[in-house]
């Protein structure tokens, strides 16, 4: 039965995979690289963040049981976290789309992962 501490580690490296290439795509749309440019690489790339996002599900999902968080059924927040999930899910095609909004992902992305930081198990008070 895998840890509490397991299942962190895994969300965490879940969403450095899925962040580092979702920014990858951003900046490659950036330099003005699109989607049919991308070739082999962006293979890669899709493969990996598709790892990252299950890593995410599982990681969460699994820290969540194990730290007693869904004791009592499953909370509000989680509503919030699976919206982020999906957000993250959809960013590597959103610069080829939209190119325009990549050099902004350079920001979105780590400001959704402050957010989602901060959902998890509610949104407690950040001073004390
Ligand atoms: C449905 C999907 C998700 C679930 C079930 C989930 C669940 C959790 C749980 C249970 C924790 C640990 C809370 C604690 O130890 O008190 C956590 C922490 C964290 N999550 Fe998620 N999460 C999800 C999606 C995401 C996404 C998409 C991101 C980033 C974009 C993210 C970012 C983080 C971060 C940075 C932490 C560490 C902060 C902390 O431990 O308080 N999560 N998440």
């Amino acid at each position: 039965m895998p840890s509490y501490k397991l299942y962190k580690i895994l969300h965490l490296t879940g969403i450095s995979l899925a962040s580092m290439t979702a920014v990858a795509f951003a900046y490659h749309a950036w330099l003005g690289g699109t989607k049919e440019a991308a070739g082999l690489p962006r293979k890669r790339l899709l493969g990996a963040h598709g790892i990252g996002m299950i890593l995410i599900i599982l990681g969460g999902m699994g820290a969540g049981a194990t730290s007693g968080l869904f004791a009592d059924g499953l909370p509000g927040w989680l509503a919030a976290k699976l919206v982020f999930w999906l957000v993250l899910g959809a960013l590597p095609a959103m610069p080829y789309k939209r190119p325009g909004l990549a050099p902004h992902l350079l920001w979105i992305v780590p400001a959704l992962v402050a957010l989602a930081a901060w959902t998890a198990g509610g949104f407690v008070p950040l001073t004390r």
